[in-house]
Order: structure tokens, then C-alpha cells, then sequence
């Protein structure tokens, strides 16, 4: 049975990619690690472990003991806290995945890193976003992932590590909150919706950004781990992409379901700018030829099962209340 580790997974990706994973492979057979203690954030059955990844003989001490096969590195800080914490931003992303790839030399095991739309910036296309284009991203935390990127290349060639990547779009789920991103609002729509009826946007009403549910994303993580080796020439930053839309077009969606939801718009500067960078729509072509990716969540299906999800986790914290 293959064993996988988790870094980062307290996070938005890290929780639903453990559950799903455990329910699979069986939860002894994953370990899920945050640099946050367990205690505040493991509901799963199998192990967890306080691990920083900035630490490298923690890494090391950890994939020596549990020996995992595949290992997802999701440890990282988002956009919006980027700019605030730009060195820390580097050193955390860039330090973590560096330590990561250095154990993987001396214990093979298979990793997934991901990248993001923020890989892009000014000067590249913006819909669609071709696989390969300029990427000249001028947010801290695109700059960490084109360096990701390209750490990643470099340790596939030079010591063969298999290591491979998408570069995810705004992530949408229900089960952890996403924290300090530039797509986090629609996430935050949806609580909103239910709490109040209404939301104050941070991002102005046509601001078109590439988006995909959760269940998708980690189905395209799970599903580029498990494909041949030898066809994945674009390995370790696949643009994948479900759907686009703005604030105006989600707040229609969820109009159709709750006629009475209201928006209004405040852009905050920082992630206006931030989400301007940023593609409208990756074209995602070469994981569809390379591995068969394909999306299943349209906005439709997402707004629905989201209101669904709120709703059911909205009761269940007043249950416990
Ligand atoms: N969702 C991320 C962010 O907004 C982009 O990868 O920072």
C-alpha cells in the first residue's frame, strides 16, 4: 500500500487531501504534519505529527521513520499575507521546498509541489494563459512559486527526483478555510451569504479570475501523482483550470439559489492589484494530453454543493456550541 506524507496539512488543500487519502489507502498509511500542533486542527484517525519543514533534520528525521512513497509538500503562505511578509514569504516557501527536495535525493519517494496562477504576472497572456509563456510574476508569493517551479525542474534533472506540479487556480471548498490569498472571497462569499445575506467584496466586480472547486484540485494532485513518469514533459507546473468568473457572475450564481443575496464592492488595493496580475484562464492542454486531466465542477455544481456545505458545517458548529 503506498504511504504518504502531508506537510501543511492543517490548510485549506491538507485536510481534504488527507481524509480522501486515508480513506483509500488506509489511515496508518498517512501521515498528515503541520508545524501546528495536532491537537488544534486533527480530526482524522490516522497519525499527525508537528513537523516545520523549515527545520531540515526534522524532514529528514520524519521521512526517515515513516518512509513514505509519495509526499505532498503544501506548506506555504498565500499572496495577500505575502505582501505583508515578504521575506518571510521567501524564506518559508522557498526554504521548506528546498529541504523537501534535498531529502528526496537520499529517500526516493515521489513528490507533488504545487504551483499556482500566481506564477504568472505582467507581460503574460491572461486568457488563456498559455502552459509555457513569460513568467514575470511581481507578488512575493508568484515569485516563490516560479522559484518552486524551477527548483523542481532542477532537482528532476540533475538527481532524478520524481517531482511533479500543477499550477492550481482560487480553490474553493467548504471544510478548512483557505488563509490570506487573493481568491480567498469566494470562499468567504458563501459564509457570508449564509450569515448575512450580503458581502462586502475586496475585489471589484469584474475581476475575472481562473477558480476551481476543491474536489477537483485534489483529484488532479492524486491523479498527476499516479500517472507514468515518462509522458509528463511539462512535470512540474501543469496549468489546470475548471471554470472562470467574477464577483458579479458568482454573485449571480448564488442569486439563482437565495434570491434575496446582496454585494457590495470595497476593492482593498493590495489584492485588487494582486488579482490583475493574475490570469483570467489557464489554458490547461497539456494535462489533458499529457495525463487525461479533466475538470467536473462547473460554477453551477460548485455554488450549489458550497451553499450545501456551509449550511451543513453552520449547524454542525452550533450543535457544538
Ligand atoms: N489562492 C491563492 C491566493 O489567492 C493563489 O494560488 O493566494
Amino acid at each position: 500500500m503506498t504511504r504518504v506524507l502531508l506537510t501543511g496539512a492543517a490548510g485549506q488543500i491538507g485536510t481534504e487531501l488527507a481524509s480522501a487519502l486515508a480513506a483509500d489507502l488506509g489511515p496508518q498509511n498517512v501521515l498528515a504534519t503541520d508545524v501546528r500542533d495536532p491537537g488544534e486542527w486533527h480530526r482524522g484517525q490516522g497519525p499527525a505529527a508537528v513537523l516545520d519543514c523549515l527545520d531540515p533534520a526534522a524532514v529528514e528525521r520524519t521521512v526517515a521513520q515513516f518512509r513514505p512513497d509519495h509526499v505532498y509538500h503544501l506548506a506555504a503562505i498565500l499572496s495577500a499575507t505575502g505582501e505583508k511578509r515578504p521575506r518571510r514569504a521567501w524564506d518559508l516557501n522557498v526554504g521548506s521546498l528546498i529541504n523537501i527536495l534535498e531529502v528526496a535525493r537520499t529517500h526516493p519517494c515521489r513528490l507533488f509541489v504545487p504551483s499556482s496562477i500566481a506564477a504568472f504576472g505582467p507581460g503574460a497572456p491572461r486568457s488563456p494563459t498559455p502552459q509555457r509563456t513569460v513568467q514575470r510574476p511581481n507578488t512575493m508569493y508568484g515569485i516563490t512559486k516560479v522559484a518552486g517551479e524551477l527548483l523542481c525542474d532542477y532537482y528532476h534533472s540533475r538527481f532524478d527526483v520524481d517531482v511533479r506540479g500543477v499550477r492550481f487556480p482560487g480553490l474553493i471548498s467548504y471544510t478548512a478555510p483557505p488563509g490570506g490569498g487573493t481568491t480567498d472571497y469566494a470562499v468567504e462569499i458563501f459564509h457570508a451569504a449564509l450569515a448575512d445575506g450580503h458581502y462586502k467584496c475586496f475585489l471589484g466586480p469584474d475581476t475575472r479570475l481562473d477558480m476551481m472547486y476543491l474536489a477537483d484540485g485534489i483529484r488532479a494532485a492524486r491523479e498527476l501523482m499516479e500517472a507514468p513518469g515518462e509522458d509528463l514533459e511539462d512535470r512540474n507546473a501543469y496549468n489546470i483550470t475548471a471554470m472562470q468568473f467574477t464577483p458579479a457572475e458568482l454573485a449571480d450564481a448564488i442569486r439563482k439559489l437565495m434570491p434575496d443575496f446582496t454585494i457590495e464592492y470595497d476593492p482593498d488595493p493590495v489584492r485588487q492589484a494582486i488579482a490583475d496580475s493574475w490570469p483570467e484562464r489557464l489554458d490547461d492542454s497539456a494535462a489533458r494530453a499529457q495525463w487525461g486531466w479533466e475538470p467536473r465542477y462547473t460554477l453551477e455544481r460548485t455554488v450549489a454543493v458550497m451553499l450545501e456545505g456551509v449550511a451543513r458545517k453552520r449547524s454542525q458548529d452550533d450543535e457544538t456550541v
